[in-house]
């Protein structure tokens, strides 16, 4: 695993900013496996900015995000649906076709998690990953657990996960109980991945990573079985 430290958010912001321009200017018809939370909005942001100077062009890009509550309206302003197009996918040259996220919102969860991963399948496989990590060490709703999912699955969300999402809400009763997510096999099966962390709030998780032995315990220490992960972090 490369571990940079950087100081601060904005320098993490612009390492992964930079990072996804260059994987876009490299293959211009990548797959990004993107994320939502706190942690990647300030990257979101850099390359929009980056998208007006014209140094990243996402009209070849494909986009696959990791998870999605449910069941929530896609237009509900807590589903990452919204989330993605007000920081990132209505502010750049995406084409809607090659957006995807798991639908909050599908009658049939199970039918909605074999699609996605057809889907997954079919665009020959994520280029780049961006991560965050949950307070418990979960990546995507991958929460901690004796065995963890291979493909994208309906979760219930951790304790932890719910009192911690609930920032973005009025209380942690209004906090969605479940969520679709792309499950550990699906992230793993991406060729680069980032792995981002205030390290302040995440302390105990990315020590384990960090310690590098391996625990379902602590679902993102299984990336150190992956042979291009950078874990970038700072405080
Ligand atoms: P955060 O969440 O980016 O809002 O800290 C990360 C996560 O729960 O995966």
């Amino acid at each position: 695993m490369k571990v940079v430290k950087v100081n601060s958010y904005e320098e993490m912001s612009a390492y992964i900013a930079e990072r996804i321009a260059c994987q876009i200017k490299e293959k211009p018809q990548s797959v990004l496996g993107l994320a939502t939370g706190s942690t990647p909005v300030g990257a979101y942001e850099k390359l929009c900015e980056m998208y007006k100077e014209n140094k990243v062009d996402f009209s070849c890009v494909t986009t696959f995000n990791l998870d999605e509550y449910y069941p929530i309206n896609p237009d509900d302003k807590n589903s990452y649906r919204y989330f993605m197009e007000e920081k990132l996918f209505s502010k750049v040259n995406i084409k809607k076709e090659n957006i995807n996220i798991p639908s909050g919102n599908a009658p049939d969860a199970a039918l909605e998690c074999k699609l996605y991963d057809e889907k997954l399948e079919k665009s020959g496989g994520v280029d780049l990953q961006i991560l965050g990590i949950g307070v418990n060490g979960h990546i995507g709703f991958n929460e901690p657990a004796d065995t963890l999912c291979s493909g994208t699955h309906l979760t219930e969300l951790a304790k932890e996960t719910i009192a911690s999402n609930s920032r973005f809400f009025k209380n942690e009763l209004e906090v969605p109980t479940h969520a679709i997510t792309m499950g550990i096999g699906s992230i793993m099966k991406a060729k680069s991945i980032i792995i981002a962390a205030n390290i302040k709030d995440k302390k105990e998780a990315v020590e384990k990573v960090l310690g590098g032995n391996i625990t379902t315990s602590c679902p993102a220490t299984l990336l150190c079985a992956h042979r291009d992960v950078t874990l970038v972090y700072y405080g």
